[in-house]
């Protein structure tokens, strides 16, 4: 199954795409790791990524269509994927179809804006693995440590207040509109996502079936 996976900034998306992926073994793939990942490694593409994202505002298109482009020929993604963060815009939706990838379901997380701004200011990430967590809803056994592989977490540059606004806004205006484009192609379901983690799963599993 060829999935996308929608919503705001800190909707549960990442998470989401983690229990899918248990599921149905079929990779998650999102830009945002991908993105932190070559800024942590320094590279080219890293360092024009940085100042987009620290500033709450979308990687230029061609160089998320890159990536994606690249990353859908790798053999793991044969039986399927789930797209965690991509498309973000309406040119980046229209490039997938001209790669012609078939997507089968869209998935839109729903949760307020309120709710956001609690789960951003308590997620703590690893950025060697990418592992994710919430001082309140999603501890690690030992606090600052990554259970998985023992680094150090840290918050996001990202997640900082003032910048979670930005990309609120970011969201609004050059996100959101995917809504109505994948609903004309009657692939898109929404999921409520406000409450605890568990019950999104139940919600988000049932969709893939409806
Ligand atoms: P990205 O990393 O994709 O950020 P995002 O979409 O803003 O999503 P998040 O990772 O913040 O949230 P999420 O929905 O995955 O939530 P999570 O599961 O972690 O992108 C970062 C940046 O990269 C962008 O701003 C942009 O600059 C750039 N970028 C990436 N892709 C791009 C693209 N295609 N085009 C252009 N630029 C691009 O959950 C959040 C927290 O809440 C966690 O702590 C979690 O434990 C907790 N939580 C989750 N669900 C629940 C629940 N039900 N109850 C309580 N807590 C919960």
């Amino acid at each position: 199954m060829n999935l996308i996976l929608l919503g705001a900034p800190g909707a549960g998306k990442g998470t989401q795409a983690e229990k899918i992926c248990e599921k149905l073994s079929i990779p998650a793939i999102s830009t945002g790791n991908m993105l932190r990942e070559a800024m942590a490694n320094g590279t080219e593409m890293g360092l024009k990524a940085k100042s987009f994202i620290d500033a709450g505002k979308l990687v230029p298109d061609e160089v998320v269509i890159g990536i994606i482009r690249e990353r859908l020929q790798a053999a793991d993604c044969k039986n399927g994927f789930i797209l965690d963060g991509f498309p973000r815009t309406i040119p980046q939706a229209e490039a997938l179809d001209e790669m012609g990838v078939r997507i089968d379901r869209v998935i839109d997380i729903e949760v307020s804006n309120e709710k956001i701004a609690a789960r951003l200011s308590g997620r703590r990430v690893c950025l060697k693995c990418g592992a994710t967590y919430h001082v309140e809803y999603k501890a690690p056994k030992t606090e600052g440590v990554c259970d998985a592989c023992g680094d150090t977490l840290v918050q996001r540059k990202d997640d900082m207040p003032e910048t979670v606004l930005d990309r609120l806004k970011t969201y609004h205006e050059q996100t959101e509109p995917l809504k109505d484009y994948y609903a004309a192609k009657g692939i898109l379901r929404v999921v409520e996502g406000q409450e605890a983690v568990a019950d999104t799963t139940a919600r988000t599993m049932q969709a893939l079936e409806d």
